[in-house]
């Protein structure tokens, strides 16, 4: 198995901030692994995804993609290779659907004929019927068809590594689990490395197949779910499970 993501002593902070948002951090990413990125809100998740994309450049350490160092590579390049799905979803709306998911391959000067292929065949694999959905604009999609044309945006040109911030924070729980079914079938099906970020810790258990705990701007865990929920690493984490543990209570009740 190739490395996919590497850092190494990675730091970052901000203009006006006393401490940094993300704090030497090191860690290595397999080819193929599901990582989930569980923490509270400011601990530094968005800084440390945007950093595998340059969209955020460290202060020091290095990040390494496949082995090479990304400070060395065009960015437009790197960004190209990373299929990348943000919270707000994004998506264009003056361009219809099916234009949305053919934004990289058209920046990629794909044959019209291979990405229209390509744009059919992810709204099928998505659950969206291309006839029906492709000429449509985004404001014309529910929230969470958004989300799936989003999904599918990301995944157009086939990057081998993939990074979700929150992609389904604001989706209702049907939904929400359904995709979350529909995103893990995609990656046992795909050779593809995803880091996905969220709030919830039910989620981050049930998709990663390592989770990272992170906590103003450090990693304190970075483990399998069973390792995670058997041996906390520290307090922070204990309190993460507890607090899963305690919805279960909540339910007991209703039996
Ligand atoms: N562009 C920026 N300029 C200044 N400070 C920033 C910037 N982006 C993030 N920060 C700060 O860096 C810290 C980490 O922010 P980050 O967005 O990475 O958190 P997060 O874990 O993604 O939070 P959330 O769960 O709320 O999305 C926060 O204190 C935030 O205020
Ligand atoms: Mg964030």
């Amino acid at each position: 198995m190739a490395r996919a993501i590497e850092f190494q002593n990675v730091t970052k902070s901000f203009r006006g901030s006393s401490q940094n948002a993300v704090n030497h951090i090191s860690f290595t990413i397999e080819e193929g692994e599901f990582i989930t990125i569980l923490g509270s809100s400011g601990c530094g998740k968005t800084t440390l995804l945007k950093m595998v994309n340059r969209l955020y450049e460290p202060d020091n350490g290095k990040i390494l993609l496949f082995g090479e160092d990304i400070s060395a590579v065009d960015v437009v390049k790197v960004r190209r290779r990373i299929g990348y799905v943000i919270q707000q979803i994004g998506l264009f709306p003056h361009i219809t659907v099916g234009g949305n998911i053919a934004m990289v391959p058209n920046l990629l000067k794909w044959e019209k004929e291979k990405t229209n292929a390509r744009v059919e065949e992810l709204l099928t694999l998505i659950g969206l019927e291309p006839k029906e959905f492709k000429d449509r604009y985004p404001a014309q999609l529910s929230g969470g068809q958004q989300q799936r044309v989003g999904l599918a945006r990301a995944l157009a040109a086939d990057p081998k590594i993939m990074l979700m911030d929150e992609p389904f924070g604001a989706i209702d729980s049907i939904t929400r689990l359904r995709l979350q079914d529909e995103l893990l079938t995609l990656h046992q099906n795909m050779k593809k490395t995803f880091l996905f970020v969220t709030h919830d810790i039910e989620e981050a258990l049930k998709m990663g197949t390592r989770v990272i705990i992170m906590n103003d701007g450090n990693i304190l865990q970075f483990d399998t779910p069973e390792h995670i929920v058997s041996h906390p690493a520290d307090g922070f984490v204990t309190s993460l499970v507890n607090s899963a543990k305690a919805k279960e209570e909540f339910w007991e009740k209703f039996k």
